[in-house]
């Protein structure tokens, strides 16, 4: 077939994107992940230099936040009331209807895209490189849910009775895609919904809600707000009203909501302390470059990033490996997402705690290769950090940081790779280098953890191909998995029913 004619058949939303010219179409012919920003065309990089000059003093959602805080429990009942109640209607639609208004939501994403990245970068430091990806996931989430929605209308010998309200907490790190995703997956069931997002990227989240209503998700069902006073949250959460949570955040934050209401049905993605094996046979210019990416993109501060290389046998004592990860995490430019060079972005807030510890201490054994240097006064930007000589069993061994930290492991076999990896309390992500077919094999059926990845970075899990989620302390309440076939269907009671004839 010539050039053209591939083209002319390839699917809309796999053809180069201009972004200028950005597509409002609502995809209707099954489930396609909308395509990332090519950065190689010219006019996609002037669109990029357009959003980081407004970044810098973006004012996107400042009032909607406002608007949104709820000062005392007199507002918080009444927005719960008023969820409720739209709620009749909402629940009302069939999930082919439910499904046209969010493959409308996914269009509006797509149509703010720029204006979500402006935000993102504005308010959490995301470079365009990273908040590109997260508004695709946005807009996939939207795409996924809907016809998950219609499926629920389909379940044989079941009716799924949808909740009136479920409660929305996102994080900060990923300000669009993950209030996106579990917002649209309530909906998506037929509750309403009140969605909290993270007080750091408020802005954000108001953004995404913004384009959800103009997409025709009624404002009463689906309820934006912040919590003027801390004793809201705990309001919201032990309210029995609400019939589930969403929660992405720490394992802490979860044990906190059970604490609020014990019997709480509790839906929660959480911590985890991920690592890349690279093994003697892999192809350690791939190893450095994944590994690289996966530990320093946004700064680290993803649940799913690498935290720990573990290198096995002679990987532990090549100097390729070691001279090629040194010189990637060396050659990363900090600075501001504005700066068109920076590709490392700052921290979320000045480092303190935990992270701060890791980025200043060692442990026993361990030496820095590359000790992390505050670079501004307040202490958001550091340059990344590595560390070797990191021993089974340590604290860096076991303790999530969510910063630019990597820890360097050297072991004698892959099994006790493996033992390494699997002596963690989570287990959400886990990658490993190696071109043995053996020991992926090996790795495959023994590693601990919800998302495996073989020979490429282990971040940026991609809706339908890769749903995400993890095992043990990565996960509280029952395993779900994220932008996968079965997402809906804890959002929902399940009712079966027989006459004797
Ligand atoms: N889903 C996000 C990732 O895979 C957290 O990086």
């Amino acid at each position: 077939a010539s050039l053209e004619g591939l083209a002319a058949e390839a699917p809309a939303t796999h053809r180069i994107q201009d972004r200028t010219d950005a597509p409002t179409q609502v995809a209707e012919h099954g489930f396609r992940n909308a395509p990332d920003t090519d950065p190689s065309l010219p006019a996609n990089q002037a669109w990029a230099a357009g959003i980081r000059e407004r970044a810098r003093d973006s004012r996107i959602g400042i009032d909607l936040v406002e608007a949104a805080t709820l000062r005392d429990a007199a507002a918080l009942e009444s927005t719960i009331e008023t969820a409720i109640a739209a709620n009749a209607d909402w629940r009302a639609l069939s999930g082919d209807e439910r499904a046209a208004i969010l493959h409308r939501a996914g269009a509006e994403l797509e149509a703010r895209r720029a204006e979500l990245m402006e935000v993102a970068a504005a308010e959490a430091g995301k470079t365009l490189d990273q908040s590109d990806p997260e508004v695709s996931e946005a807009i996939d989430f939207a795409h996924y849910y809907a016809e998950r929605a219609r499926d629920l209308d389909r379940v044989d010998g079941a009716v799924a009775v949808p909740a009136r309200l479920i409660a929305v907490t996102p994080p900060w790190n990923f300000p669009i895609a993950i209030p996106a995703g579990s917002t649209l997956a309530a909906l998506a069931s037929g509750a309403s919904v009140i969605v909290k997002p993270a007080r750091a990227t408020a802005r954000t989240g108001a953004a995404m809600v913004e384009a959800l209503w103009a997409a025709g998700v009624p404002k009463e069902v689906l309820q934006l707000v912040q919590l003027g006073a801390r004793e809201l949250g705990d309001a919201l959460i032990g309210d029995p009203r609400v019939d589930r949570v969403i929660l992405t955040g720490g394992f802490e934050t979860a044990q906190g909501f059970r604490r609020i209401r014990p019997d709480l049905q509790l839906l929660a993605e959480t911590s985890g302390k991920n690592a890349i094996i690279v093994t003697p046979s892999a192809d350690y210019d791939l190893a450095a470059k994944d590994i690289v990416a996966s530990a320093f993109g946004h700064a680290g501060q993803k649940c799913s990033a690498a935290s720990l290389a573990i290198l096995v046998g002679q990987a532990g004592r090549s100097k390729r490996l070691h001279n090629q990860l040194v010189d990637g995490v060396r050659s990363l430019t900090i600075g501001m997402p504005w700066e068109p060079t920076a590709q490392m972005g700052p921290i979320i807030a000045p480092a303190e705690g935990k992270l701060l510890e890791g980025l200043t201490t060692l442990g026993e054994g361990e030496s820095w290769v590359i000790e992390p240097k505050r670079l501004d006064g307040d202490g958001k930007l550091w340059s990344p950090g590595v560390r070797a000589g990191v021993r089974r069993g340590s604290e860096y061994h076991r303790t999530e940081y969510f910063g630019p930290i990597l820890g360097i492991m050297r072991v004698e076999t892959l099994e006790e790779a493996i033992a390494v990896v699997n002596e963690v309390d989570y287990g959400l992500t886990s990658g490993i280098h190696s071109l043995d077919v053996d020991e992926i094999g090996t790795w495959l059926d023994t590693i601990e953890a919800g998302n495996l990845y073989v020979n490429r970075g282990i971040t940026g899990a991609i809706v339908q191909r890769q749903p995400f989620g993890g095992w043990k302390r990565s996960v509280v309440g029952p395993t779900t998995k994220a932008g996968g076939p079965s997402y809906l269907m804890p959002l929902v009671d399940w009712r079966t029913a027989e006459a004797r004839q």
